[in-house]
């Protein structure tokens, strides 16, 4: 397997990899989605040996103290093989210097989230409450706001 920091995006594999773990919200638009990875602060991808994307991991970050990591997938054929792991462990290196290393994910009563607050914490992460802390969004589905209101 080999971790590589992308700038360039195809579409349809790009596709393909957030569909494999049932991301429509990214993928209805994919092209914005690629537009989305084309902005993010940090793409890594991770591909084997005949260049199959398995996984990938991208960041919104000012690399001075916040790298806030915004999506984190693994194609299910490839799962429980140590690829997410390797992906997050190469950004906690990339980010070390960053006080905030922070993320989102499921909350911990839905299937998804009991997955996920187990494969993170095994990465040494604790809840927002544990770094008393503690997160707040807007809800995701609000009113549409001019483009001008951005
Ligand atoms: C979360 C995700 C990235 C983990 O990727 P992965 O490559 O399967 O994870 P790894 O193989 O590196 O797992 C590392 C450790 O995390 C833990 N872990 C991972 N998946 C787990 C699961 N389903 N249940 C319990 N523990 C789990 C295990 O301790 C695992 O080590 P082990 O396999 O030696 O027991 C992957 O499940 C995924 O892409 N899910 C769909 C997208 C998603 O929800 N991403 C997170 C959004 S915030």
């Amino acid at each position: 397997m080999t971790l590589t920091e992308e700038i360039t995006f195809d579409p349809k594999e790009i596709s393909q990899l957030y569909d494999s773990v049932g991301w429509k919200g990214y993928t209805c638009d994919v092209d914005k989605l690629c537009r989305g990875l084309t902005k993010s602060h940090l793409v890594l991808t991770a591909r084997d040996e005949s260049g199959t994307l398995l996984g990938l991991a991208r960041t919104v970050s000012d690399d001075e103290s916040i790298c806030y990591v915004q999506d984190l997938l693994v194609n299910p054929k490839f799962h429980r093989q140590g690829i997410g792991r390797a992906l997050l462990e190469r950004l906690m290196r990339r980010y070390a210097h960053c006080r905030f290393f922070l993320l989102s994910t499921a909350h911990e009563s839905t299937p998804e989230g009991k997955r996920n607050h187990a494969f993170y914490r095994q990465l040494g992460f604790l809840s927002y409450e544990e770094n008393q802390m503690a997160g707040f969004g807007l809800p995701r589905i609000r009113p549409p706001r001019g483009h001008s209101d951005r």
